[in-house]
């Protein structure tokens, strides 16, 4: 079965990587989250997309120069259309602790292409590891540099390089850099790498897939995973599929 991995909590329904967007996730279904982190000034590994705060809260200017404390009074529902009062931006320890309350696995992309964030991918590991989250956690990144990090910090983590463009043999690629999966953009991964990849043992969950089409295509491919902005949407699709 397809499993349905909401973007950034529920995107396209909820402010995104909020605690409200994560709840609508587990309500409608999905089976994991995706989600996106970053250091804040003071160290504290937090919960945003954008480097900057501008987009998604009502401050301005760059995470990794505001403390967590800081962080904390922005409003992150702010940038998403409709009323939805005082967002908080969740640190990392928070999603764990929520985690612990349901089933859900969780993709953590660390944020470190425009800045690195020295010591994120230790931080990150320890935050995983002391909440005994192994199992269920992925992490990705668009840096595969410090995917390789994180594999020889925690081998027993899963980790899936994310990338935009065609990539030759993805199959060879994972393995080089042992990653367990590859989270390419829907793009960069035709039905026929994805076949390829699949019979070749390696799990292939493409971003960001919110049209029913492609949705029903995948399905149909037997791809392993979706990550989607409307995992509402998406469950409804893949039970259809279950039906028949
Ligand atoms: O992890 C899939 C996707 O989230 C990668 O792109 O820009 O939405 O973080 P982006
Ligand atoms: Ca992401």
């Amino acid at each position: 079965m397809t499993l349905i991995f909401a973007h950034r909590g529920s995107a396209g329904t909820h402010p995104e990587n909020t605690m409200t967007a994560f709840n609508e996730a587990a309500r409608v279904g999905a089976d994991g989250i995706e989600t996106d982190v970053q250091l804040s000034k003071d160290g504290e590994v937090i919960i945003m997309h954008d480097e900057r705060l501008d987009r998604t809260t009502n401050a301005s200017g760059y995470v990794k120069d505001r403390t967590l404390r800081e962080l904390k009074t922005c409003n992150a529902s702010f940038g998403f259309k409709g009323n939805w009062g005082k967002e908080k931006i969740p640190t990392l320890e928070e999603l764990l602790l929520w985690l612990n309350d349901n089933h859900l696995l969780c993709n953590i992309e660390l944020k470190n292409t425009l800045f690195l964030y020295p010591g994120l991918e230790e931080k990150v590991i320890q935050l995983v590891r002391s909440y005994k989250m192994e199992e269920r956690i992925i992490l990705s990144s668009f840096n595969h540099y410090s995917l390789v990090n994180c594999h020889q910090l925690a081998p027993e983590l899963e980790t899936a390089p994310l990338y935009r463009d065609g990539l030759y043999m993805p199959w060879v690629y994972a393995k080089a850099i042992g990653g367990s999966a590859i989270h390419p953009n829907i793009r960069a991964a035709p039905d026929i790498i994805i076949q390829a990849c699949l019979s070749m043992g390696l799990p292939v969950r493409p971003y960001t897939i919110n049209k029913p089409a492609e949705m029903k295509r995948l399905f149909q491919l037997g791809c392993s995973a979706i990550i989607t902005d409307f995992p509402e949407k998406a469950v409804e699709i893949r039970k259809g599929f279950q039906m028949k």
